[in-house]
Order: C-alpha cells, then sequence, then structure tokens
C-alpha cells in the first residue's frame, strides 16, 4: 500500500488553491496514487451544509475537513484540502491529528485578488454587502512553517504545480512517473540503441 499523506493548502479565497490542487490531484492520480481532494466550497454544499462563517463555524468546518484528511490518509490515500482555513491553531491541530501532513501556503496579495475577482465577492465584501470576508473584514493567519509557499501572481499554474510535486518527491510521498522526462523521439532512440545491443 502507499503510503497516505494530507497535503493541505491554505490561502485566501481567489489565490488559486482549487486551480493548483485539482491539477496536482490529476497528476498524482496519473502516477498511481489514489486521491481524494476535499474543496471548502463543495464541502460547504454536503458535509459542512447549513455553517456560515463565524470563527466557530469555520473551526467546525475546518475540524470535520481535518478529520476525514486523517481517516483516508490512515487508509494509504492522498487527501488534498483546498479551504481557506484561516487559522493557524486549527491547521496545526490537523497536523498533529494526521502526522503526514505537507501544508501548502498559496499566497497571493490582496490587490492582486481584489483585481481579479473572479467570484465578484471581494467587490461586495469591500462594500459592506457581505460580512466576516476574509482579507477585507476576517482574519487570515498565514503559516509561519509551511512546507511549500506558492505565489500565484509570480508563477504560472504549471510552474506552482511542478512545485508542489518536486516537494513531494523530496520526501519521498510520490516518485516522477518513470516515463517522465523522455520525450518520444527519445524513447525511440533507446529501444533502437537497445535492440542494436541485443537488450530487447
Ligand atoms: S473556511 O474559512 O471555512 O476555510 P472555505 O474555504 O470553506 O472557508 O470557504 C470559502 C469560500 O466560501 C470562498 O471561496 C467563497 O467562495 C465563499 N465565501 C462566502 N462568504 C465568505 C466569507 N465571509 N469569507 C470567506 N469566504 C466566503
Amino acid at each position: 500500500m502507499d503510503k497516505g499523506f494530507t497535503l493541505w493548502f491554505t490561502g485566501l479565497s481567489g489565490a488559486g488553491k482549487t486551480t493548483v490542487s485539482s491539477r496536482v490531484a490529476e497528476e498524482l492520480k496519473r502516477r498511481g496514487h489514489k486521491v481524494e481532494v476535499l474543496d471548502g466550497d463543495v464541502i460547504r454544499t454536503n458535509l459542512s451544509k447549513g455553517l456560515g462563517f463565524s470563527k466557530e463555524d469555520r473551526d467546525i468546518n475546518i475540524r470535520r475537513i481535518g478529520f476525514v484528511c486523517h481517516l483516508l490518509t490512515r487508509n494509504g490515500i492522498v487527501a488534498i484540502a483546498a479551504a481557506i482555513s484561516p487559522y493557524a491553531e486549527i491547521r496545526r491541530e490537523n497536523r498533529e491529528l494526521i502526522g503526514d501532513f505537507v501544508e501548502v501556503f498559496v499566497s497571493c496579495p490582496l490587490e492582486k485578488l481584489v483585481e481579479r475577482d473572479t467570484k465578484g465577492l471581494y467587490k461586495k465584501a469591500i462594500a459592506g454587502e457581505i460580512d466576516n470576508f476574509t482579507g477585507v473584514s476576517d482574519p487570515y493567519e498565514e503559516p509561519e512553517n509551511a512546507e511549500i509557499i506558492l505565489e500565484t501572481e509570480k508563477e504560472t499554474v504549471e510552474e506552482s504545480v511542478a512545485k508542489v510535486l518536486r516537494e513531494l518527491e523530496e520526501r519521498s510521498y510520490t516518485k516522477a512517473a518513470p516515463d517522465d522526462g523522455y520525450s518520444e523521439e527519445d524513447e525511440k532512440k533507446i529501444q533502437e540503441r537497445l535492440e542494436a545491443l541485443g537488450y530487447m
């Protein structure tokens, strides 16, 4: 059985948690891992349905996601969480519960997020139409010891994904797929050479 681990994405709304985590999930599946993604927006439609955005409700949400990650991780599955998870204390609790825990801080300056405003929520939050909006009228405690920091205003999605995978490889949680690094042309040359040498 593969070793399970939790890859925990934290960061402001719109910073890129969903985009990067889903791409990392695809690649890990391609490499043969069993992967489950727990995305805040999705979890709030089922497991955490009915919860709001007070500190109490966010803590319940993050503890629930952490508990499911714990169950998956101990069964050899890669659990990928992508929720704002604004409070350092609850992230630390989850880290302790899970053990094999790799934290990814998806960082992006607030000005950039307000400018992008993909969901139109920052505009509403600034106008006072949404209360307790993280980064605008509610706290976000930046991680101080994240294993990986992504700067999504400077990096392409591909660069961020590669950074995460490289770190997971260094920690021996995954191995690059055996066919990685060779183009089709290279493969052909290697094949021909092996044949010429009588190995194939
Ligand atoms: S968390 O704080 O409990 O981790 P979670 O990641 O599940 O948050 O949900 C965040 C998503 O809810 C945001 O991406 C946004 O779409 C939506 N949302 C609605 N209201 C708020 C709010 N007040 N603060 C932050 N996000 C909000």
